[in-house]
């Protein structure tokens, strides 16, 4: 039995065509509503390329899709001459209902600051997106033991200015970047260890009622065949998955993960 509804979360990344994505999209609601899977007590989101957003936007009006969908990221700012930025706006006008932010590879390739991260979280905010805030240590951080004090203050760092109404609709996903795309998985036990550190943070920082709504996901090397074990952790609510989520019947049978 969940208190927090389960959000199954797909990171498309840079994958894929856009042929591809459609495809994708379709071949996953149908095994779903094969399997009569209900939306409301498992949510899936899929996090496909920007430019693919419009084409999920018409299928999922068009078959009346339960499955809900958000951007990689947005830009910190609203409207301007911003070459190459996307606004909360253009996302919230395709009906975009999440938007990842401060993912580790944007932290690490595009030279995403804490600073950054929180201003965009603002954005995201302003334009009535649900953030997913990504945060979560690296190897070097791991070993020297610190990991719990450095993914503790990436989020204070971003939540500096979100007051308690807003944070209420977060989601946080723990994802230590050594586990993504690796193989190696962190084990439910480390996950837990997070989901439980994040969860005291938010209570010591807002209250205990906000820190026990708020969900909190897993990422790195999530399979159909480790989710369970994952799932079954009492802080952790969901994961987002990256390369398994590129396979229809593989995520699909990540979302069916009590089955
Ligand atoms: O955002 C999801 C992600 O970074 C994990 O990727 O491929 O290890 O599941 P992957």
């Amino acid at each position: 039995v969940y208190t927090r509804t389960p959000l199954i979360a797909g990171n498309w990344k840079m994958h894929m065509d856009h042929f591809q994505a459609v495809s994708l999209v379709q071949k996953l609601s149908w095994t779903l509503t094969d399997h009569d899977h209900d939306f409301d007590k498992v949510q899936v989101a899929v996090f496909p390329p920007f430019t693919d957003l419009r084409s999920v936007q018409t299928l999922t009006m068009a078959d009346k899709l339960e499955l809900t969908y958000g951007a990689q990221d947005v830009s910190q700012f609203d409207a301007g001459a911003y070459t190459g930025d996307i606004s909360g706006d253009f996302l919230k006008k395709l009906a975009c209902t999440y938007v990842l932010i401060g993912h580790s590879e944007r932290r690490s390739i595009h030279q995403e600051s804490d600073d950054v991260v929180a201003a965009k979280l603002q954005a995201a905010l302003r334009h009535d997106l649900t953030p997913i805030l990504c945060v979560g240590e690296g190897l070097e951080t791991r070993q020297a033991g610190q990991h719990v004090d450095f993914t503790l203050q990436q989020l204070r760092t971003a939540l500096q200015d979100v007051d308690a109404a807003a944070v209420a609709e977060l989601v946080i996903a723990y994802e230590p970047v050594w586990a993504i795309g690796t193989g190696e998985v962190a084990g439910p036990a480390d996950a837990q260890e997070m989901g439980a550190a994040i969860r005291q943070e938010l209570a010591a920082l807002y209250d205990t009622e906000t820190a026990q709504a708020i969900r909190v996901l897993y990422g790195g090397s999530v399979k159909a065949d480790n989710v369970a074990a994952i799932m079954r952790e009492r802080d952790i609510d969901g994961v987002l998955v990256g390369g398994a989520s590129l396979d229809d019947e593989e995520f699909a049978n990540i979302v069916r993960f009590e089955h």
